[in-house]
């Protein structure tokens, strides 16, 4: 890859401190990680609802949507998906710099691959959040017929069936959606985002 020479950072007058002075609230990135069909979508989704609700700001990037656009030169190998998780943590961390509460909801199956993005950020701007869900669970919604072709063949190297996923062994907040409703799920993130100061 091309790299760039004779670049120089140039700051700016505002920081992310006036941001969030402005904003009222701080920001950081939820990073939801869990196997395909866990539920880190659709919770990532309700959250934002939630967050909004609450006149927070926020934006919400998302594995299916950015593989439309930012990312849609890269596939599924072990070196394409950290390729679209070190991208990913990038635009992360400008979105924090911007003042909003990021919510990032990606495979992410691999623990170097999160935990580089965890160091890209500031202390405590990396909230993890484990989406627990079981692959026979994962595989009984299949919401997206995925499943069934990985176990076709038809799919090669797909998480949970014939790739590999990483489960965190910290993370801040794990949330069990074989057993928790969507609402409790939510309730569990608001519930340390309050705790831990993030959220009046
Ligand atoms: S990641 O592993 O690189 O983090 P990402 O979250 O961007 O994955 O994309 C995952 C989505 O891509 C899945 O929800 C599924 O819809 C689709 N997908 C297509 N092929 C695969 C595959 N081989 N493994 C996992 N997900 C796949």
């Amino acid at each position: 890859m091309a790299q760039s020479k004779n670049i120089v950072w140039h700051d700016s007058k505002v920081t992310k401190e006036h941001r969030h002075e402005l904003n009222n609230h701080k920001s950081a990135v939820i990073w939801f990680t869990g196997l395909s069909g866990s539920g880190k979508s659709t919770i990532s989704v309700e959250l934002e609802k939630e967050l909004y609700n609450q006149g927070v700001r926020t934006y919400r990037l998302d594995g299916d949507n950015i593989r439309h656009g930012l990312n849609k030169n890269l596939g599924f190998s072990p070196e394409d998906r950290k390729e679209n998780i070190r991208r990913i943590g990038e635009v992360s961390k400008l979105m924090v710099e911007a003042g909003l509460f990021t919510l990032s909801a990606f495979i992410s199956p691999y623990r170097e691959d999160r935990n580089e993005v965890r160091e890209l950020m500031e202390d405590g701007e990396f909230i993890e959040v484990f989406v627990d869900a079981s692959v026979a669970t994962c595989e009984s919604r299949d919401p997206k017929g995925l499943y069934k072709k990985a176990r076709a063949g038809e799919i090669k190297g797909f998480t949970g069936i014939d790739a590999p996923y990483e489960a965190p062994i910290n993370p801040e907040v794990t949330v069990d959606t074989d057993q928790q409703s969507l609402e409790e799920s939510v309730e569990t993130i608001v519930k340390y985002l309050k705790a831990k100061g993030y959220l009046a």
